[in-house]
């Protein structure tokens, strides 16, 4: 899988099977599990982008804790059914973050190396095998994360969805997000509607929904941490998500170590309303890390 313009090869995080890329903008790791970005480490400052815990689980019985874990095609614990207004307890973020995908295409030239995968399996809770998904990932001087959809059935379909990156951050108690204020949802107070306070720091659990509006896009974001900075872009979302589970919570997590909450942040581009996708239509979820 060599060419003159970056190398694609096969790795391992302990069973998991990945793919390295290097070229000359950047080094990355995706393990095939879950289509999940391990790494990114841009060449232009040789910082890595991802958090990962010390204490994530390789062995496929849970999602990788830490990286990009893909949310589809829903959101959480439960997928509203548009429909019929019923409302099923699923597994949480969908069925994709833990099977294999397969790679269905590598493209090389001098600005990146893309690669897209496609999971193995489909038409799981009672989706239709033709609501179809792609991850493309575009490995350059910045990361560009795209979560296709296609519907190719003949009905309509309504998906939630996420891209629910877990960044590196020097120290949370000195971390400043910039590019999210308004009013956001408090999933640690009852799901209460409270006024993001500025400037935007994390200072105990935090799980929240911050609703798009006009005024509020959430296309860019920037987070700062002391001595690193890491920009976001994101497009195809309706809100985003910021979490952290502080000390407590983490403790509590079997996958994360007690102390794993200070340097990391999830800022995830998500579909938390809803997208209906009309029969044979497409849509991107896209997260741009630099
Ligand atoms: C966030 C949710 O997106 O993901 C949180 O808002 C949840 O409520 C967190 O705890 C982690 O989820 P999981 O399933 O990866 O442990």
């Amino acid at each position: 899988m060599n060419t003159q313009y970056s190398t694609v090869s096969t790795g391992n995080r302990e069973q998991l099977p990945t793919l390295k890329v290097v070229n000359r903008h950047c080094k990355a790791e995706i393990a095939l599990f879950g289509a999940h970005l391990l790494s990114f480490i841009p060449n232009s400052d040789g910082k890595e982008r991802l958090w990962l815990s010390d204490t994530a689980i390789f062995d496929k019985s849970k999602p990788i804790r830490g990286g990009v874990p893909i949310c589809w095609p829903w959101f959480g614990g439960i997928y509203p059914d548009f429909a019929t207004n019923q409302v099923s307890e699923l597994p949480a973020h969908g069925f994709v973050r833990t099977q294999d995908w397969r790679v269905i295409g590598i493209e090389e030239t001098p600005e990146s190396t893309v690669i897209t995968l496609s999971p193995t399996q489909l038409g799981l809770f009672g989706f239709s095998d033709n609501l179809l998904t792609y991850v493309e990932v575009t490995f350059s001087e910045k990361c560009s994360i795209k979560l296709i959809t296609k519907n190719k059935s003949e009905q309509p379909v309504k998906i939630t969805a996420a891209l629910h990156t877990y960044f590196n951050v020097t120290d949370i108690h000195h971390t400043k997000i910039l590019g999210v204020e308004g009013r956001y949802i408090d999933k640690t107070r009852e799901s209460g509607i409270f006024e993001q306070p500025l400037p935007y720091l994390i200072s105990s659990e935090t799980d929240r929904i911050h609703l798009q509006d006009e005024d509020n896009l959430f296309e860019f974001i920037q987070v700062n941490s002391q001595h690193d900075k890491i920009s976001i872009e994101q497009h195809g979302h309706d809100s985003v998500v910021i979490w952290n589970p502080w000390q407590e919570k983490s403790k509590s997590m079997a996958d994360m170590q007690e102390n794993g909450y200070l340097d990391m942040l999830c800022i995830e581009a998500s579909i938390t309303q809803g997208t209906v996708l009309a029969a044979q239509e497409r849509h991107e979820l896209v997260q741009i890390i630099g």
